[in-house]
């Protein structure tokens, strides 16, 4: 009977190791903070209208040094909270993010703009 108890095990060594190689470069809220995987998403969904270098405006204003600046050009100030509040509600020209990014990816995109 003890061939029934290899079977699980086999098919648990084969399923795991399988699940965490998919689920790697996934945000997930558990995680820290990761800019890398912020640099990732900023690529996909704010490059198009942000120069991440430059303060020269492109569609929106440039990103660079913006978490370093006491405020937004909007007078928020300048600090994680409203900048998710930004990328969650969008504004004038630009489209929020909440239904479209996941909170783990929100949280990297700050990490990542805070690196600018
Ligand atoms: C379709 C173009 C567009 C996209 C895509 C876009 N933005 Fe914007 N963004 C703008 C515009 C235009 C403004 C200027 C304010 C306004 O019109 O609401 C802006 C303003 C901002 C501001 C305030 C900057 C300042 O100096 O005051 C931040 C921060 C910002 N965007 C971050 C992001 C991030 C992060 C993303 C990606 C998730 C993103 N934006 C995607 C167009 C865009």
């Amino acid at each position: 009977m003890k061939f029934l108890l290899t079977i699980p095990i086999l098919v648990a060594s084969v399923v795991f190791p399988i699940r965490q190689i998919t689920a790697r470069g996934q945000a997930k809220d558990s995680e820290a903070a990761d800019a890398a995987r912020g640099k990732q998403v900023y690529a996909q969904k704010c490059e198009i209208c942000h120069y991440s270098a430059s303060r020269e405006k492109k569609i929106g204003p440039g990103l660079a040094g913006l978490m370093k600046r006491e405020t937004f050009h909007n007078r928020m100030k300048a600090d994680d909270e409203n900048l998710r509040r930004v990328i969650e509600r969008g504004g004038k020209d630009m489209p929020g993010f909440r239904s479209s990014l996941k909170t783990a990816e929100i949280r990297d995109l700050i990490a990542y703009v805070k690196t600018l």
